[in-house]
């Protein structure tokens, strides 16, 4: 495939995943339809689509939340951080990784020499998966369902696409499961680089998720190695 040919399929890609028919010069989203003048910021595209996910009701998780997770970040990031969905903390605070798992999480994007500021972070699924139906009671996390992750992974994949990082680092095997579409353990997935299928320019490392890291400090190693494989990756030192 010729390069011309490669970018008709990405805008082919783009038009069919999102609905967003453009294509990114610099940070405008330039509008490939002449009769459609006007042009979007990635910002302006995210705070839309922000908007669908707090009104969204497509799974029942819509019910028991208390606030949707949308993600947070530099939208011109070349490093996005997928995680499993949020936990109770998140769900109250409406921001990912700021219970124990996201302290650690920070932590592990400041030995990097980077900020929560210059990277995104956002989850696989934006509303919190309860094992009893009770929004208020701890220890009470368990992981999305297929149904509400094929429910919720279009926003994903729109966030992905506007914000287009370099690196999408998965966290824990949910993320890493359904961004590569690889069956095997996260024991396996992790350290090694992979495509995305939707934008092939885009590479994902999967890692070990910092919960597992603070059950199991003997895998915080690997997680290391993982993170130098992305800042090298990224030209970072
Ligand atoms: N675990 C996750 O997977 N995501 C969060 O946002 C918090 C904890
Ligand atoms: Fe919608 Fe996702 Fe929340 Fe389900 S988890 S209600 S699909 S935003």
């Amino acid at each position: 495939m010729n390069n011309i040919e490669r970018i008709k399929l990405n805008l082919r890609l783009q038009k069919l995943l999102s609905g967003i028919d453009g294509l990114y010069l610099g940070k405008r989203l330039m509008k490939t339809d002449p009769k459609n003048k006007k042009s979007k910021t990635k910002e302006e595209m995210l705070v839309e689509l922000e908007e669908e996910v707090k009104n969204c009701k497509k799974c029942m998780l819509y019910k028991t939340k208390v606030k949707s997770v949308f993600g947070e970040g530099d939208p011109d990031t070349k490093l996005m951080f997928v995680g499993e969905g949020p936990g109770f903390e998140e769900d109250k605070q409406g921001r990912p990784f700021v219970g124990a798992a996201g302290e650690l999480l920070t932590k592990i994007i400041s030995a990097m020499g980077l900020t929560r500021e210059k990277v995104y972070i956002t989850n696989v699924v934006k509303c919190h998966p309860l094992r009893i139906p009770d929004p208020y009671l701890r220890n009470n996390d368990r992981p999305p369902t297929k149904q509400e992750i094929e429910s919720c992974i279009p926003y994903l994949k729109k966030q992905i696409m506007i914000i287009r990082p370099r690196i999408i680092c998965c966290l824990g095997s949910t993320a890493a499961t359904v961004l590569t579409k690889k069956e095997e353990p996260i024991s396996e997935l992790r350290g090694k680089i992979f495509k995305y299928e939707e934008i092939p320019e885009i590479e994902i490392v999967p890692t070990y998720h910092p919960a597992a890291l603070l059950r199991n400090p003997s895998l915080k190693p690997l997680v290391w190695k993982d993170m130098k494989l992305i800042m090298k990756i990224l030209g970072l030192k």
